[in-house]
């Protein structure tokens, strides 16, 4: 499936853009471990969150919905999964399979986890290792990549580990191990990186603790809660990026998740120069939460702040839309981590934009862009949602249609974005 995305036009409305995608994963993981029944709304009915929620299917959890961004997760209890009995898809979620290995590392039974093409070329040593030291067994394939084979451990034993790379999944995939090994698991990130997992924790009756950079967690009871899913700022952040570059644009995006350990991407974009104002902030199930409202405004190229890189890292494709579009140079290091997402987010925007006529550059942990004109053309989203999401925003500003192939993973984190772009003022059609 491509996107044909006509030139010109602005973005207007007061959308909301669907639920948070990490925050969705996590209310199917922590509700089905729980003891009682929790009800979640506003969840993501993308395919990656329904991937998290057919796992737990697989693993003899009952769960009814979504329906109208409802589910409920009857829990099972710590001890209540049982064995798949076959292989469990996580599809394209490099989530769904972190987070599972952790939670499947303190099982007494065996599970295997696979993916598709993309999912399988991505790194899972980082979570592979540390499982290994707590007592679990987990065999990948060459490489450290997908399959991973898990021999599960009831008897797990806390660790003290020190995270080589900013990963929120992997120390999440640590934490949920963590809920049953004996001791405690301590774990030290080099930098903030989203919260969301310790936050849920608590609010399923089971406190993380935090000192500095470290969190700890020992072993306990999960308690049923309800969960209510804020719309997903990774989302918003098309949006932010379309409505910024486009003049005449007045776009306000709803309840949108507005968790400090997420919002880089509004700093960053507020740094160049962009017009956001953060309206009716207030607190939902343990989320800050904000209405965003984005007008036009001249954007001009920076050195992107080292620090901002963990909390906008998903953020980094429409922010390179921008900086196509500020006067200036806009430079990025200190973010390899952007080349083992869903594609090499690096090479693919750089060759992207380049094919659009913007002077784009990848260096080995970032990338060099200088704004200006550029025309329209066909570009490769190498089947990554947020690349087609940028690109969809880019045309905005091009001198001609932008074609962008392979965009069905769209659905896996953005169901309806072509409509809801539609309704916005994007002159975007289904090829
Ligand atoms: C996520 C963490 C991030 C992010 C991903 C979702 C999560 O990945 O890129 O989309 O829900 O924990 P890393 O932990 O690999 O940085």
């Amino acid at each position: 499936m491509k996107y044909i995305v006509q030139p010109g036009g602005d973005l207007s409305g007061s959308l909301r853009v669907p639920g948070d995608k990490s925050i969705s994963h996590r209310s199917i993981m922590l509700g089905a471990i729980a003891e009682g029944t929790t009800r979640v709304s506003g969840f993501l009915e993308g395919e990656d969150a329904i991937a998290t929620m057919n796992l737990f299917r697989a693993l003899g959890v009952r769960i009814d919905g979504p329906q109208q961004g409802i589910v409920v997760v009857h829990g099972v209890g710590l001890r209540g999964l049982r064995a798949a009995g076959r292989q469990l898809d996580c599809g394209n979620s490099g989530t769904s399979m972190r987070l599972a290995a952790g939670l499947l590392a303190g099982q007494d039974f065996d599970s295997e986890l696979t993916g598709d093409e993309s999912l399988c070329r991505r790194p899972m040593r980082r979570v592979a290792e540390p499982l290994g030291r707590m007592g679990a067994r987990i065999e990948t394939a060459a490489g450290g990549r997908p399959p991973l084979r898990i021999r599960g451990n009831p008897r797990l034993k806390g660790i003290d580990y020190a995270m080589p790379v900013a990963s929120a999944q992997v120390k999440s995939a640590l934490l949920l191990a963590g809920l049953y090994a004996e001791g405690e698991t301590r774990i030290t990130e080099p930098a903030p990186t989203r919260d969301h997992t310790e936050r849920m924790l608590a609010a399923f009756g089971h406190p993380v603790h935090r000192q500095g950079n470290a969190v700890r967690v020992s072993p306990g009871l999960l308690k049923a809660t309800a969960v209510a899913v804020p719309a997903d700022i990774s989302s918003a952040a098309f949006f932010m990026v379309g409505a910024s570059i486009a003049p005449g644009s007045d776009v306000t995006l709803t309840g949108v998740g507005m968790n400090p350990t997420r919002t880089g991407a509004i700093d960053i974009l507020k740094l160049m120069g962009a017009d956001i104002a953060v309206l009716n902030e207030r607190a939902a199930g343990g989320e800050p939460v904000a209405d965003l409202r984005v007008r036009h405004a001249p954007l001009k190229g920076i050195a992107i702040p080292g620090r901002l890189v963990p909390l906008a890292i998903d953020e980094f494709p429409a922010l390179f839309v921008a900086a196509a579009n500020a006067e200036g140079e806009t430079t990025l290091s200190g973010a390899e981590e952007l080349r083992v997402k869903e594609s090499d987010r690096l090479q693919v925007m750089a060759e992207g934009l380049a094919a659009l006529g913007v002077a784009a550059t990848a260096t080995a942990d970032g990338i060099r862009i200088r704004g200006g004109r550029y025309r329209g053309g066909r570009v490769e989203s190498h089947s990554d949602h947020r690349v087609a999401m940028s690109f969809a925003m880019a045309a905005l500003r091009a001198s001609g249609p932008v074609e962008i192939a392979d965009c069905a993973n769209v659905a896996t984190s953005f169901p309806g974005f072509v409509e809801l772009a539609r309704l916005a003022g994007l002159r975007i059609g289904i090829g």
